[in-house]
């Protein structure tokens, strides 16, 4: 049996195939390779020692699916394949709707048509919007989004958990991630922006590997201690490592969980600024710059729930988050591109 992982050569996805292959699990990697490529896939298995099938499938094409699933006994989803640029999905609804929505709807059909129905789902703290509670637990009630991108979250979330309801042999964990930085200590897989980063951390890479000239930080009159917004940043490896601890919790029958992944922590954005430089030895040129429309000025998880009902909690430092993140740069300056 099998863990069908959607969107496998992306960021979050290719670091979670290898914590499952290091653990035995068998995967099977989907992906249509808009936002990634296959060479991600070559350096999971340099990692891991073991083969990655793949197919070069989009989820919005029933009759892949279909061929995937009979192809291969899988038990099991876990669900990154989307769009995730929120600038982007502003600017193109349609197109974000279409990908992350529709082509969900084709995923869960064609699962249960094979009898397949448990599925881990990547959601985002974003659905917490301005967060009525801090830290913020999952009992916060979600709140408007502010961008399409959002509201794909938002909606899938409600989607599933009403799938879920109407049968209960379903069993859909959703998965709200907190600020995903860091990369394999290998230093060789990572994140890969197209263009111009629109996150915090890739763009300090990109100015430290002289891509970028200066990091703009958005907002510094911010109700904060020192008025740069605060999050909550969590090592990809520990975001991969939930997911191991989510395929643990789906052979509980949970039927419908609901789980933060974060570390509980919250840095500022010239917290995280300062510990790259310290981390690396590195000056970072930096300037403080208009606010940025939709962000809130502070977001961090209360974990608590994920120790007490999946045995998960983050291991890795915002210290050792810049460090991974550098390592990667600094060895791939083009990322995947040679
Ligand atoms: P990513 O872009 O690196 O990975 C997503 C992968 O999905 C890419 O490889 C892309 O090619 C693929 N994909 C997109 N549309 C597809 C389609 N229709 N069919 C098949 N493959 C498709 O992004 P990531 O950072 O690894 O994020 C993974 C998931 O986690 C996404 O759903 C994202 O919204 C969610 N998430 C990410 C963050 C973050 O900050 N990175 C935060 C919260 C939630
Ligand atoms: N920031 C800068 N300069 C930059 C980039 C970011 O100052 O060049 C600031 C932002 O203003 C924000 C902080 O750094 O205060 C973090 O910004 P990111 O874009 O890295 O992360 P966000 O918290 O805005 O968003 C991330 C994901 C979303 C997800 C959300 C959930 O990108 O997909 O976390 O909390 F929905």
């Amino acid at each position: 049996m099998a863990i069908l992982v959607t969107g496998g050569a992306g960021y979050i996805g290719s670091h979670t195939v290898v914590e499952l292959q290091n653990r035995g699990y068998d995967v099977v990697v989907i992906d249509n390779l808009q936002n990634s490529s296959e060479k991600v896939l070559g350096r999971v298995e340099a990692i891991t020692g073991k083969k990655v099938p793949f197919c070069l499938t989009d989820i919005r094409d029933r009759i892949g699916l279909e061929e995937v699933f009979s192809k291969y006994e899988i038990d099991s989803v876990i669900h990154f394949a989307g769009l995730k640029a929120v600038g982007e999905s502003v600017a193109k609804p349609w197109e974000y709707y279409e990908n992350n929505i529709g082509g969900t709807l084709v995923l869960l059909d064609v699962m249960r048509r094979h009898g397949v129905k448990d599925i881990i789902f990547s959601s985002s703290a974003t659905v917490y919007g301005d967060p009525l509670e801090i830290p913020i637990t999952e009992n916060c009630p979600k709140q408007p989004c502010t961008n399409p991108y959002g509201w794909t979250k938002s909606m899938l979330e409600q989607i599933m958990t009403d799938i879920q309801a109407a049968d209960p042999e379903w069993n859909v964990v959703l998965l709200r991630y907190f600020n995903p930085i860091g990369a394999h200590e290998s230093g060789t897989i990572g994140e890969n922006p197209n263009g111009i980063p629109n996150n915090l951390m890739p763009y300090i890479t990109q100015v430290a590997v002289g891509k970028r000239e200066i990091l703009n930080i958005f907002g510094n009159d911010y109700d904060t201690p020192d008025g740069t917004c605060i999050r909550d940043y969590i090592h990809v490896v520990d975001l991969a490592l939930g997911h191991v601890a989510a395929i643990k919790k789906l052979q509980e029958n949970p039927g419908l969980f609901v789980c933060n992944l974060g570390t509980g922590i919250g840095y500022s954005v010239l917290d995280v600024v300062n510990a790259f430089m310290e981390a690396n030895n590195l000056t970072i040129p930096y300037r403080f710059a208009p606010r940025r429309p939709g962000d809130v000025p502070v977001n961090y998880s209360d974990p608590s729930k994920a120790l007490r009902e999946m045995g998960w909690k983050t291991q890795f430092d915002l210290r050792k988050m810049c460090a991974d993140s550098w390592n990667w740069q600094k060895n791939n300056p083009n990322g995947y591109e040679d």
